[in-house]
């Protein structure tokens, strides 16, 4: 009986150290709660710490305790990896203040990083972010300036938009934990906000859904919230794409765009800014075969023949200030524009635009290299770059958007800048209600649809439609 029970204990003591073997936290980050008092920690262990996981932080010594949650993420691959993902909300932080921070349990415990709460809406200030997708894990040319620039303070928030670590689930997952990894210079000092690219489809884009914490209580697909003068609307581009997923998260993602847009229009007086971010862009001139190169865009345009749920038209409803893309793998800026119609006319086509701006920022760095171009662009092209590297953005005020692009291929050169200039910020039809206030020319460009004879057999990313 003795025996019995010592062999019972010996066994439940082993059991129990198994299970606790990979406690250590890492691949800790940030995002924004939404509000400039709240802010999400995220982090992971790979075995359970059976315990809730902790934030110790404060302005200047680990004075506040707070505890989150864990959830248990099963990767979908062969070996069904577990990892435990751990949130904790951090509230009550003080607008503009420095906060260090750790995170863990009684098991292990991070290094020590910071933060600073970012400041409330009508505070008159100028926001700064990072803008780039398709960053991976190989190939990661921007990376190293996106972490030392973040590291001097000078961004207060990350817009990654979409496609990341190439792929997140490759290797039972053991890519995404790499990714995770990679990004904590960056993450665990200023709010990283993402967006889905096709690069995340595997397992129903579990890995994506699993890891990040994004504002609304949602899976991360779509969720938007203000920062300075800007309200950010994030979307899913891949719903149009995957739709092995279910066709009915077309809809819902189209009808929950619509309420989020009108909330945003009634608010334009204090947050004036409309950006929108969505993976796969309406507009490029890049040389593969995706859904904005030689088709006609899904995204733009809706569904085949019925152009249901088409985003051009509601977002021009709307009055969207600024589209940001990636998926290509490249940088072009675009004239305003809609419905194929370009007004470049103007001394200054960005001032009171009458149409929405489209910017294409996809050169991180990724395996795949970067997309070259067609050779004679759509006349909305109004400059690319294939160079590797990333966008700065400055929502300076209610007025002025300063967007600049970055290239590691020229040691950081800045290759371009522009600022949008808008005294109003309404719908787009209701700046020329007033029959003697009429819009500036616009050229339609037209469909090409014939396949280009230097195209064919150059195809890419033709597995990926
Ligand atoms: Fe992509």
């Amino acid at each position: 009986m003795i025996s019995l029970i010592s062999s019972i204990v010996i066994v439940s003591c082993f059991v129990f150290i198994q299970a606790q073997v990979y406690v250590q936290p890492e691949q800790v980050h940030l995002s924004y709660g939404g509000d400039p008092s709240l802010m999400w920690v995220t982090w992971v262990t790979f075995d359970d710490i059976s315990t809730a996981p902790v934030v110790e932080f404060g302005i200047g010594a680990l004075s506040d305790t707070l505890k989150g949650n864990t959830t248990k993420f099963i990767d979908g691959g062969t070996q069904q990896r577990t990892i435990y993902v751990h949130r904790v909300l951090l509230n009550n932080l003080k607008a503009g203040q420095s906060y260090i921070y750790h995170v863990g349990s009684d098991k292990g415990w991070s290094s020590m990083f910071y933060f600073t709460a970012l400041k409330g809406v009508d505070d008159n200030w100028s926001p700064r972010f990072a803008v780039f997708g398709d960053m991976g894990n190989k190939n990661a040319r921007s990376l190293a300036n996106i972490q030392q620039e973040t590291q001097h303070g000078h961004f207060d928030a990350i817009l990654h938009v979409g496609d990341m670590a190439y792929n997140m689930d490759t290797n039972n997952a053991l890519i995404g934990d790499q990714f995770m990894r990679q990004i904590e210079p960056i993450a665990a000092y200023v709010p990283y906000m993402t967006v889905v690219g096709n690069h995340e489809n595997a397992y129903n884009f579990s890995n994506y859904v699993n890891r990040f914490t994004m504002p609304g209580g949602g899976s991360n697909l779509m969720y938007s919230f203000d920062i300075g003068r800007a309200h950010f609307i994030v979307f899913s581009t891949e719903f149009y794409f995957f739709v092995e997923y279910g066709w009915q998260q077309i809809a819902n993602q189209y009808q929950w765009l619509e309420e989020d847009l009108k909330k945003a229009s009634a608010n334009r007086e204090r947050v004036p800014w409309i950006v929108t971010m969505g993976h796969r862009p309406m507009y490029c001139s890049n040389w593969d075969s995706d859904d904005c190169t030689k088709f006609e865009s899904i995204i733009r345009g809706g569904l085949p023949y019925i152009h249901a749920y088409a985003l051009e038209p509601l977002f021009y409803k709307y009055g969207v200030d600024l589209e940001l893309w990636a998926h290509e793998h490249s940088y072009e800026r675009m004239y305003p524009l809609y419905n194929r119609t370009v007004y470049n006319t103007t001394d200054d086509p960005y001032h009171n635009p009458p149409a929405p701006v489209h910017v294409v920022t996809g050169s991180a760095g990724c395996q795949e290299n970067t997309d070259p171009f067609v050779p004679n662009p759509s006349p909305w092209s109004a400059f690319r770059s294939s160079d590797y590297g990333y966008s700065r953005m400055t929502v300076h005020n209610k007025t002025h958007l300063y967007f600049e692009q970055v290239s590691d291929d020229q040691k950081g050169a800045v290759i371009d800048s522009f600022w949008i200039h808008k005294e109003k910020h309404v719908p787009f039809m209701r700046l020329y209600e007033d029959e003697a206030n009429q819009p500036p020319a616009g050229h339609y460009v037209p469909l090409d649809m014939p396949t280009p004879h230097w195209f064919k057999g150059k195809c890419k990313k033709c597995s990926q439609l």
